[in-house]
C-alpha cells in the first residue's frame, strides 16, 4: 500500500501541532435521510494499519451511525491552529461494529478498545446517547479486555482532500483527488 500524497502534509501538520492536544480533534459531517447535514467533533485515533484510512471510535447507537447506514459519504474538517492550515477529507466511511465479518477489522476494533483509558471506555456503558436523561450514569469502569456491543470503529477512506494553508502571502491551496483506479493527483488551486 503506497502512501497517498496528502499523507505527507498531514503528517507534517500533526507533528508540528503535536503540543496541542486538541489538534487531534476534527469535525465530521454526515447527512441524514432528509438530506440535512450534521456535524460533530471527533478524535482522530490514527491510521488503520498500513492504509490511508483514518480511524475514529464511536457509539453504534449514535445518530451519525444511522446516517452512515443511509449515506456512507462523509467529510472531515480539520484545523491545525499552530500552523494555521485546514484539511477537508471526504470519502466513504465504514462502520466496524461487533457484527463486521472481517477478522482484521475485528482485531483492530479489539486493539483500539484495549488501548483506551478507563475514561475513554466509560461512555460505552452509559444509556442510549441522545435519549432523555432519567438518572445517574453508571460509574463502574467497563471490562478493559472485551469491547462492549456498542463500541465501533469508523474508518474514513478519503477520495478527495482539500488542503488550505493560511500562512504565507499568498495562501496556498491544494486539491488531491483519487480516480477510479485509485490513482491520486494533486492540483494547486486558488485559495
Ligand atoms: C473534544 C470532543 C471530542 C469528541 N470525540 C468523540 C469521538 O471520538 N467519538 C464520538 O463518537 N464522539 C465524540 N465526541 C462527541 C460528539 O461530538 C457528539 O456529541 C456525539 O458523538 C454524538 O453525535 P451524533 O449524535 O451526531 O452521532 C466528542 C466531543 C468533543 C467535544
Amino acid at each position: 500500500m503506497t502512501l497517498a500524497p496528502w499523507r505527507t502534509p498531514l503528517a507534517r501538520a500533526l507533528h508540528r501541532n503535536r503540543a496541542l492536544v486538541y489538534s487531534r480533534y476534527a469535525q465530521l459531517a454526515t447527512v441524514d435521510p432528509q438530506g440535512r447535514p450534521h456535524n460533530r467533533t471527533i478524535v482522530f485515533r490514527g491510521f488503520a494499519g498500513e492504509t490511508n484510512t483514518l480511524e475514529f471510535i464511536t457509539d453504534q447507537r449514535s445518530e451519525k451511525v444511522a446516517h452512515l447506514h443511509h449515506q456512507p459519504w462523509g467529510e472531515l474538517c480539520w484545523y491545525f491552529p499552530q500552523t494555521r492550515e485546514q484539511f477537508r477529507l471526504a470519502g466513504l466511511l465504514q462502520i466496524i461494529d461487533e457484527l463486521h465479518p472481517d477478522p482484521q477489522a475485528q482485531k483492530a476494533r479489539l486493539h483500539r478498545w484495549q488501548s483506551l483509558s478507563d475514561s475513554g471506555r466509560q461512555p460505552f456503558t452509559w444509556p442510549h446517547p441522545g435519549q432523555p436523561r432519567t438518572g445517574d450514569l453508571p460509574a463502574a469502569p467497563p471490562d478493559p479486555l472485551t469491547p462492549p456491543v456498542h463500541f465501533c470503529l469508523l474508518w474514513l477512506a478519503p477520495q478527495q482532500v482539500d488542503h488550505l494553508e493560511l500562512r504565507g502571502n499568498p495562501q496556498n491551496r491544494y486539491c488531491y483527488r483519487q480516480d477510479d483506479r485509485g490513482i491520486w493527483t494533486v492540483q494547486a488551486v486558488n485559495p
